[in-house]
Parts: structure tokens; sequence; C-alpha cells
């Protein structure tokens, strides 16, 4: 009985190991669809239009989650006003002509696309463990 018990608890502890491990997986793969995304697709743009790139150490994790969250892009308002606009099919559609991440990531899901945009600069965030720059 003891025996069978613990032969559960190893099938259980391993379904839960391997769980986990994918899970982990799936995250460092976001964060680095996310890293192509935002240096390709926005930090392209922010580079042409204001020559500065807007990296992710640049802000702290709870500031760009509020920055997603709030769904403004900029205060110039010479951009679309939506921060979302810059991750949906219906951007990527406009400049995949010019933008060959735009093009390869054309049909992703927009959920998909903010989500990895999001692992990225929470992910490099100035206070996050791996702050990362544009480069
Ligand atoms: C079509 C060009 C363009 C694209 C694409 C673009 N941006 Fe921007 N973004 C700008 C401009 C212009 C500014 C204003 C820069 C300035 O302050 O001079 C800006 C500003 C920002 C700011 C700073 C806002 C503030 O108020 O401090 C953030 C953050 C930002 N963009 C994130 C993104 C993200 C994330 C994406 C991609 C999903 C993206 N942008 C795509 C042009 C763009």
């Amino acid at each position: 009985m003891s025996k069978r018990v613990s032969i559960v608890a190893g099938v259980v502890m391993a379904a839960l190991l391997t769980g986990l491990s994918g899970n982990v997986a799936a995250a460092e793969a976001n964060k680095k669809v996310g890293k192509v995304y935002f240096k390709m697709i926005c930090t392209v743009c922010h580079m042409t239009s204001s020559g500065k790139a807007i990296p992710p150490n640049t802000r702290t994790m709870k500031e760009w989650q509020a920055y997603l969250d709030a769904d403004k892009h900029d205060a110039t308002g010479k951009t679309n006003p939506k921060v979302s606009y810059y991750l949906s099919r219906a951007y990527r559609e406009t400049v995949k002509g010019s933008n060959k991440a735009a093009e390869k990531f054309l049909a992703m899901p927009d959920a998909e696309a903010a989500a990895n945009v999001r692992a990225f600069v929470v992910g490099g965030a100035k206070d996050s463990d791996t702050p990362a720059s544009c480069e």
C-alpha cells in the first residue's frame, strides 16, 4: 500500500515537474518572440520617428504593467493613441511589405503578440533580474 502511494506520488511529482518546466520553457519562448517583436516592430519606429529607443530597462516592472494595462501609446498625438494597435494584425498588415518581422508575425493572434511583448518588457525592466537594453 505505502509502496503504491509512493509510486502514485512519484508519478504525480514527475507530471508536475514536466508541467512546470514546460511552462518555464513557454515563458522563455514568449519572451524571445516578444524581444524580436519589440525590437523589429516597436523600436524600429522609435528610432526612425524620434531617434531614441525606449528599451525595457528604462522602466520598472510595475510601470510597464501599468503602461500596457492603460493601453495608451504616447502623448505626442502623432501616433496611434493605443499601444494595442501596434500589437495588432491591422498594424502588421500596414508595414508587412517593408518589415520582415511584421510579415513573419502577421497571423499571430493579437493577444499573443501583446503577451509576448509584455513578457519581454516586464522581464527586462530595470528592477527585473535581467534588465534589457535594446542592444
Ligand atoms: C509608427 C511608429 C511607432 C510604432 C510602430 C511604435 N511606436 Fe511607440 N512611440 C512612437 C513615437 C513617435 C513615440 C513618442 C516618442 C517621443 O516621446 O518622442 C513613442 C513612444 C512610446 C513610448 C513612450 C510613451 C511615453 O509616454 O513615455 C512607449 C512606452 C512606446 N512608444 C511603446 C511602444 C511599443 C511597445 C510598441 C510596439 C508594440 C510601439 N511603441 C510601437 C512611435 C511608434
